[in-house]
């Protein structure tokens, strides 16, 4: 019925016909921008007074669209919406279901430049970066819709004489879906049709900085045929609409995934079981990251420049995965850190939706406002190499930054910046380059840079991270490939793009009869 599932290809650029293709979008784009969106509750598309207004952060005048915003009451009825509809969809094939979501990936297939080009304008994406996300939100699509296939026909479980034992996984209910802005598509996406697919119901709240391509995949997902109140969107406020989804009694589980304080203070809320909560809620949380390239005596200099420039600045440095951390042993540490810096140097920054830029803008003025304070944090704790200036007069736009000698317990070395910022810590051996890796709250991703077995072999033990690489970057997990999830205040790991994701969503059933 399908065929084995293989990753979405990503587009050459150098190709000029894709180049053209590909301008050709952002031209579409541009002729549709400063549309208004409007929420979905119970298939029923709602207008509000009160909007979400999206703009470009490469240029602030630039409204990208306006979105409808819902208030706890209209997520009240999109709570009722999706408990009234999981009664029906839950009984609805697997094969139907993940139907669904092949047509959607389809349909995402033949315009994956425009939705591409959407990120480049919503969310300053260079267009490898777009087209990276657009072709990961195929992924999952493509991914899960082939895993709740096999998951429905459940797992082996032994039986004694005289029984029959069954093993079969049921969805949970009502999934309240907050994903972040950075991975806009992808993670919205994937997040989205996991509990879909599974035949739990949803109510989903994008990021504010992206409502607008969360608002052009829910109408894939109408087109390609899903049923009224199975999915509801109903962008607003996190502490207002994403507070009263996450404590409403009617919520079986919520998949979130942005900052450790947003995601660790839902766990704490869906703990407390409110009045008419039968049950417990599960949570899904996948949180922030302070990743690190350990550079080891062995290393080959080119793959460990390439590994660091890669991780810290790729999007600006804006993913949960960036490497914003170089520790290197002492031996090397001089030259990898004046060849990192003297590529630095020669990065294109700018906007991506005028050309093909290697780094954008960040994505607002609170983000701006923040790493441009880390810049004089990283002034005072170490010493800046490269970089250092931002201008917001037009965009958000901060220079890809190095700073070198930093204590591993510093700040800089300790907190999620998130932005084009890599800080280079010295270190005498392999040993301690690990203990300075595992040093930080985080667990999410990092990568070694050796030749050595013997600390590949050490690093694959004691590197203490959900996602670790040898001899390349440390982002840009491939869906089906590269399972992505955290350990310790990374998150639940819950492996995203993993054979086990949809089970989280769903609860296991024993049927056992006597024959
Ligand atoms: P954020 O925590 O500010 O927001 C994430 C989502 O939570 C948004 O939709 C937001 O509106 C919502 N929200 C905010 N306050 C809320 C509340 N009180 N109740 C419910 N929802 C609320 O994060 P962000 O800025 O969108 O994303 C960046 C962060 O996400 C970084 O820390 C990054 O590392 C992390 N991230 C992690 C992963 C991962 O897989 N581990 C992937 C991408 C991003
Ligand atoms: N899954 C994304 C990456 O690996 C965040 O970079």
């Amino acid at each position: 019925m399908y065929t084995p599932f293989k990753h979405e290809p990503f587009t050459d650029f150098s190709v000029k016909e894709n180049k053209k293709a590909f301008e050709d979008a952002l031209k579409k784009v541009k002729g549709e921008l400063n549309k208004d969106y409007t929420l979905l509750v119970n298939g029923q598309h709602i207008k509000t007074d009160n909007k979400i207004t999206s703009v470009n952060p490469a240029k602030k005048d630039e409204v990208v669209g306006t979105v409808s915003k819902a208030d706890q009451e209209i997520a009240e009825q999109a709570m009722q919406a999706a408990s009234d509809a999981f009664e029906d969809w839950r009984k609805w094939s697997a094969e139907s279901r993940a139907g669904i979501l092949f047509r959607a990936a389809a349909k995402i297939r033949r315009r994956k430049h425009e939705f591409s080009a959407y990120l480049a304008y919503e969310v300053g994406k260079p267009w490898k970066e777009a087209d990276a996300d657009t072709a990961e939100a195929i992924d999952f699509l493509e991914y899960y819709a082939r895993q709740m296939i096999e998951l429905d026909k459940g797992k082996h479980v032994e039986s004694r004489e005289g029984e029959m034992n069954r093993y079969i996984y049921q969805p949970s209910g009502v999934a309240v879906v907050i994903p972040p802005w950075n991975l806009a598509f992808a993670i919205m996406a994937g997040t989205t049709v996991a509990p879909l697919v599974t035949g739990s119901t949803v109510v989903m709240k994008p990021a504010s900085n992206s409502p607008v391509i969360a608002a052009k995949f829910v109408e894939v997902l109408e087109e390609s045929g899903l049923p009224k109140g199975v999915l509801n969107f109903v962008p607003g406020s996190g502490g207002e609409v994403g507070d009263y989804l996450v404590d409403h009694p009617k919520t079986s589980l919520i998949s979130f995934t942005g900052s450790r304080d947003v995601g660790t203070r839902i766990i704490e809320k869906a703990a407390k079981v409110q009045p008419g909560q039968n049950h417990l809620k599960q949570v899904i949380a996948e949180m922030g990251g302070k990743d690190t390239v350990v550079v080891d005596k062995s290393a080959d200099i080119d793959t460990a420049v390439d590994a660091i420039v890669v991780s810290a600045f790729g999007f600006s440095g804006q993913k949960c995965s960036s490497g914003s951390r170089a520790v290197v042993h002492e031996d090397v540490y001089d030259e990898v850190l004046d060849r990192v810096a003297k590529e630095t140097k020669e990065l294109s920054v700018g906007n991506a939706t005028e050309d093909n830029v290697y780094m954008g803008p960040v994505v607002d003025q609170a983000a701006f406002d923040k790493i441009m304070g880390y810049m004089e944090v990283g002034k005072e704790e170490g010493r800046l190499v490269v970089g250092g200036n931002g201008d917001d007069s037009k965009g958000y736009f901060i220079e890809p930054t190095v700073f070198a000698d930093l204590d591993p317990k510093s700040r800089m070395q300790q907190e999620e910046i998130f932005g084009p910022v890599v800080c280079f810590t010295k270190v005498k051996d392999f040993d301690e380059a690990i203990e300075v890796a595992n040093n930080t709250e985080y667990g999410l991703t990092g990568a070694v840079i050796s030749e050595d077995r013997q600390n590949l072999e050490r690093a694959a033990r004691d590197f203490h991270v959900g996602n670790l690489y040898f001899n390349r970057n440390c982002t840009g997990a491939i869906v089906g490939y590269q399972p992505f999830g955290g350990f310790k205040m990374s998150g639940t790991d819950s492996k995203a793009g993993g054979p086990d994701y949809l089970q989280l969503h769903m609860q296991a059933k024993t049927i056992s009869e006597m024959l």
